[in-house]
């Protein structure tokens, strides 16, 4: 076989982890065979995140950790976030590399693989950031066992203060319904039960043919004959109606859990940020998804240390942990970021403080973790299947609610993922749950 190879790695979100999957499919259209080592590659890609700063820093780690591969020909491709942000100055600092592209150019990659192996040395796909098209092909790479995942909305209009994402992502656009529908239908059909709809703000969705809102285009997928759970994130708060509560209500195969990222609990660091909702706005949210008829779990985002928080804008953030009670949370220490509308405010606050402010939150939701999973001891909860710790001789998987599950297996052959298993839970922790199938 003479078929060139590529090695991908991929950082950052599930966004970027399905484009990759989109990725993997086209480059195997064009003749490319994916291998798992570097050394193994003709063409070496990495498929980058900027969101914090640590994060874009691990691909320049990469490039120079493989640099001396360049020597043996082999090329390297920066694709996504990091390559949307920085452009050309990759080239700049490593002038080894031959393709900057940014998501939103991942329609051309056939041509642009075809100009970098014609000899171009520097290939760049980073004009298409106000395109008013979506990505979608038929040749999915789907890498994932047991979970299907479907992009219906890209790009971010929301320009909150700290955040790259409508720089690296650009205009938002969604994907029609029926274009949607019909690619649930054929996931089903390949055999997978789980479907995760994605956008940055996934409940933003606007269906480009008028049919279909956010919430009818979720009871719709949750409806797609084989489909089991359907999960869908991540929600903005200004755009999350009642009627999304309602539909995960109606219809059975939509899962538990709702992700809705609120980043602070004080309304002036909110109105700071350009979240546009204030506490009350978000916790009215709160009080429809408590008072669905399911037990819906509830997690979020957090960041602590945005430009003038004080200690007690950091203690509303600490009251609102309380009141919430969420299953889930993110919490982030606030990065300065290339391009954004905060980098005018100072970054008073010193790495140490958001450190402890970091630390004080993480504690205290331990400990409300800690309670709320004790609840689920003796409860029998549908797992899906997701792998096996062998180490430990236990099935992982995960509840509808989101909640990791480990449980031991009496049989000879453990069941596979994406399989479905009543299991009891006899122990809790403050990220997971143990049990025994029944
Ligand atoms: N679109 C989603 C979030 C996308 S980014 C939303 O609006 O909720 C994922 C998370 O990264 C954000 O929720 C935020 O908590 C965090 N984040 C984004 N930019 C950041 C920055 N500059 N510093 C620290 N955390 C950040
Ligand atoms: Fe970033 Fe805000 Fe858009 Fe989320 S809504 S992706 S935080 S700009
Ligand atoms: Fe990172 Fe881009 Fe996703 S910045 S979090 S990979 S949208």
């Amino acid at each position: 076989m003479s078929a060139k190879t590529f090695y991908l790695e991929t950082f950052g979100c599930q966004m970027n982890a399905h484009d990759s999957e989109k990725v993997v499919g086209t480059l195997e259209q064009q003749g490319y065979r994916q291998v798992d080592s570097e050394e193994a590659a003709d063409l070496l890609l990495y498929n980058t995140c900027s969101i914090r700063d640590k994060a874009e820093q691990k691909v320049f780690h990469r490039l120079n950790d493989y640099k001396k591969l360049a020597r043996e020909g082999k090329r390297f491709g920066v694709i996504g976030c990091v390559a949307q942000q920085e452009g050309e100055k990759i080239f700049e600092r490593a002038p080894y590399v031959s393709l900057v592209a940014g998501s939103a150019s991942y329609r051309r990659l056939p041509e642009l693989l075809a100009r970098m192996e014609a000899g171009e040395s520097r290939v760049t796909g980073l004009d298409d950031r106000e395109t008013e098209e979506t990505f979608e092909t038929e040749f999915t790479a789907r890498k994932n066992p047991y979970r299907a995942y479907i992009t219906i909305i890209e790009g971010c209009d929301k320009f909150c203060a700290y955040c790259v994402v409508p720089y690296t992502r650009g205009k938002e656009r969604s994907r029609g319904s029926e274009s949607v529908l019909e690619e649930a239908r054929r996931i089903a059909e390949m055999g997978y039960t789980e479907i995760q709809l994605l956008g940055q703000n996934v409940n933003s969705y606007r269906d480009p043919t008028g049919k279909k809102s956010f919430a009818e285009l979720l009871a719709a997928v949750g409806e797609v004959s084989g489909i089991r759970r359907v999960r869908f994130t991540t929600s903005h708060p200004r755009d999350f109606t009642r009627d999304i509560v309602e539909a995960i209500d109606a219809v059975p195969a939509l899962c538990d859990h709702v992700h809705l990222p609120v980043q602070s609990g004080s309304t002036r660091v909110l109105r700071r940020m350009a979240r546009e909702y204030s506490r009350e706005w978000y916790m009215e949210r709160i009080a429809w998804i408590k008072a669905a008829r399911r037990q819906i779990s509830i997690s979020t985002d957090m960041i602590v240390g945005f430009p003038g928080e004080t200690p007690e804008d950091f203690e509303e953030t600490m009251t609102l942990l309380d009141a919430v009670q969420y299953d889930a949370v993110f919490g982030f220490k606030y990065s300065a970021r290339p391009n954004t509308p905060a980098l005018v405010m100072i970054d008073s606050i010193a790495e140490q403080e958001k450190a402890k402010r970091l630390q004080i939150l993480q504690d205290r939701q331990r400990e409300i973790q800690r309670a709320n999973y004790e609840r689920h001891v003796g409860d029998i909860l549908e797992v899906m299947v997701e792998g096996n710790n062998s180490a430990r001789e236990q099935i992982v998987g995960r509840s509808s609610q989101n909640k990791p599950v480990n449980f031991t297996w009496k049989h000879p052959i453990a069941p596979a993922p994406g399989s479905y298993q009543q299991v009891r839970i006899t122990r809790a922790f403050p990220n997971s749950l143990a049990g025994e199938a029944v």
